[in-house]
């Protein structure tokens, strides 16, 4: 089973869901890898934003992913494709090859425990309390995604 988180740039949401997933599942003992990549390639050879790899180490997680751009094949090689926000989602749902991809396309949101929320918000432009809430919600769905992989 392999897993893609998707969001705008890759070097915020996406990565910190890559990590986050990563240790819970090794921790859950679940045979699942997770990459990430971004709908833009402006970012594309970078680490992940130095403000979110802080936030991640406080609380425990060491993102090491490099920002890539999406690419074709990812709708071949990985099982799901999980957008972090609704334009995510658009975007991912517009650069499926063929419509029997369009299944493999979620939201990270359809994990979300508190349904308040609906989509991981973009904390690129605001300030640190907007990592923390990336951090919170993906530690969240992270958890629900892993309940829902081992029903499969
Ligand atoms: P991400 O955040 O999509 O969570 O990686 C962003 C990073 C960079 C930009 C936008 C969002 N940007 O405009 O460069």
């Amino acid at each position: 089973m392999k897993i893609l988180f998707v969001c705008l740039g890759n070097i915020c949401r996406s990565p910190a869901a890559e990590g986050i997933f990563n240790h819970k599942a090794r921790e859950a003992g679940l045979p699942v890898s997770a990459d990430s990549a971004g709908i833009s390639a402006w970012h594309a050879g970078e680490k992940a934003d130095r403000r979110m790899r802080q936030t991640a180490k406080n609380r425990g997680y060491d993102l090491t992913s490099i920002s890539r751009p999406l690419i074709s094949s990812d709708f071949e090689d990985f099982d799901y494709l999980i957008a972090m926000d609704d334009q995510n989602y658009d975007d991912l749902q517009a650069k499926a090859p063929d419509s029997g991809h369009l299944k493999k396309i979620l939201r990270m949101r359809d994990f979300f425990s508190d349904k308040r929320f609906d989509h991981v918000p973009d904390p690129y432009n605001g300030g640190s309390k907007g990592f923390e809430m990336v951090i919170d919600l993906l530690e969240d769905a992270s958890e629900n995604l892993i309940q829902f992989i081992q029903k499969q």
